[in-house]
């Protein structure tokens, strides 16, 4: 550990446990792609700009191909004294060209090098979140597809409230995560800004043509001020805010999937491949992938939380706190590229219970269409409203004495209903049809069959043109 990146004017040795406090190697090995790509491109930027010849910048941007060729054997040995995936590559660049390798740090610091090599990582991070989420949104849609007219009911408060169709209820979550997409790509879009050639915190010395540089690299374009751009981590913080609100997401979907699943509603089955059993308990199948959604969306909101705890108290530019920045990120990007995958798998292998969902609607659910029946009839719906109030009240006081025939709200007779309103008329048996009361709900955004029809033709468009998207 003797030929530290920065040893000049140290002479003692480093206590160990200070260095394994202050590697970031375990955490930033994972980002060597991008280090790799960022010093290529530096490399070609001081040749370009003079600083070195350009049979120099050739021999160093072999040397590096050569560095990034090891990793991706898995043959690139660490050093003891790599103290983060920076040093280990130019440590071991100078290795393989000698000592020409030294030059590749001219004008540059780590400072601009770590925010550079983060942004590049995160930007490809949250392409593959956009597939995984795509891979969600189909197995939503599919479900749709085969539950355009099947009926559950719709719950507000978990207490049952109007009748839904299954397809209505899946494209829900679709949307949701269609917004979170919108989001990751406004994020992606608002990090793609180099901070490359702002050094340590002043800017660098060198004519360096930034904007050529910014687009080597794939940036749109190069950041304004160097003090702003090393200690920005504005990207990050988006980054994990919108994992932490998909993972609510996913945590919502799961969470009604693991009451859905329970034999008190017996909706839906969950697949053997997605769910464990007991070690005591012969009969039990738990839904353990959709209770780990649920708990590691907390997991995501800490990881948020952290990383602005940590921002928030930092003076100008760079400050090693940052260094904390990563390790939230990749665990981040880790769970939901394990969750969303095995969140549509559990999705795409749903057996739905079609009988159950059915079994459950109670003409209970159909309060609000008696009183639009009476609404139909010139009633106002405020009087309406309390009319059916009153029907309601009935139906319940024949349950809590066990009355034969006044059980349900469709068991009220034209004459309990005439005492009522004088309004209703024999056609209010009509009322009573739970299919008729969804094909009803066709204003655009409602439940009906059709309207389903509508929502998934939409969605699958969008699926379409991503899918195009990528093969481009
Ligand atoms: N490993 C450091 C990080 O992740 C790189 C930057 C180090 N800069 C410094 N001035 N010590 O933040």
């Amino acid at each position: 550990m003797t030929n530290l990146l920065w040893g000049g004017r140290f002479d003692g040795k480093v206590d160990p446990l200070a260095h394994q406090l202050n590697q970031s190697l375990s955490v930033d090995q994972r980002m060597w792609r991008e280090d790799v790509a960022g010093s290529v491109a530096w490399a070609g930027a001081l040749g370009a700009a003079g600083v070195v010849t350009t049979e120099e910048a050739d021999r160093l941007q072999t040397g590096l191909r050569q560095v990034q060729t090891e990793f991706e054997a898995g043959s690139f040995a660490f050093a003891p004294g790599d103290e983060d995936i920076h040093t280990a590559v130019e440590r071991r660049l100078t290795e393989v060209i000698g000592p020409l390798g030294g030059k590749l740090h001219t004008g540059r610091s780590r400072n601009d090098q770590v925010a550079t090599d983060f942004r590049l990582w995160c930007r490809s991070a949250i392409d593959g979140i956009t597939g995984f989420t795509r891979q969600l949104q189909t197995a939503l849609v599919l479900q749709a597809e085969a539950h355009v007219s099947t009926l559950l009911p719709g719950y507000t408060h978990v207490q049952r409230a109007q009748p839904i169709t299954f397809g209505h209820w899946c494209l829900a979550h679709f949307w949701a995560l269609e917004r979170d997409l919108d989001r990751w790509h406004a994020t992606q879009t608002r990090l793609n800004v180099m901070p490359l050639g702002s050094a340590a915190l002043a800017g660098t010395a060198y004519p360096i043509d930034r904007s050529a540089l910014a687009g080597a690299l794939g940036f749109a374009r190069a950041s304004e001020n160097s003090l702003d751009a090393i200690s920005d981590r504005d990207f990050a913080a988006e980054f994990l805010f919108d994992a932490a609100l998909t993972g609510t997401h996913l945590s919502r979907l799961a969470e009604a999937l693991i009451l859905y699943s329970s034999s008190e509603f017996g909706f839906v089955t969950m697949a053997d491949a997605y769910s464990t059993g007991s070690s005591i308990m012969p009969q039990k199948k738990n839904p353990d992938m959709l209770e780990l959604a649920r708990g590691k969306a907390g997991t995501l909101l800490g990881a948020l939380t952290g990383l602005l705890s940590t921002l928030k108290g930092l003076p100008s530019a760079y400050d090693k706190d940052l260094q904390e920045d990563k390790g939230g990120v990749f665990a981040a990007f880790d769970v939901l590229a394990t969750m969303l995958p095995v969140v549509a798998g559990c999705v795409a292998t749903l057996t739905v219970n079609i009988d159950r969902m059915r079994a459950a609607l109670d003409p209970m659910l159909l309060a609000t269409e008696l009183a639009d029946y009476l609404v139909r009839k010139g009633v106002p719906f405020r009087e309406a409203h309390h009319v059916v109030g009153a029907a309601v009240r009935l139906v319940e006081n024949g349950r809590a004495a066990g009355t034969p025939g006044l059980q349900k709200l469709s068991d009220l007779t034209l004459e309990h209903l005439r005492d009522l309103h004088a309004a209703f008329e024999a056609d209010v048996v009509t009322v009573w049809d739970f299919d008729a009361a969804v094909a009803r709900r066709t204003a655009s955004g409602g439940t009906s069959p059709d309207n389903v029809r509508a929502q998934i033709a939409a969605a699958r468009q969008i699926l379409d043109a991503a899918a195009r998207e990528d093969k481009r």
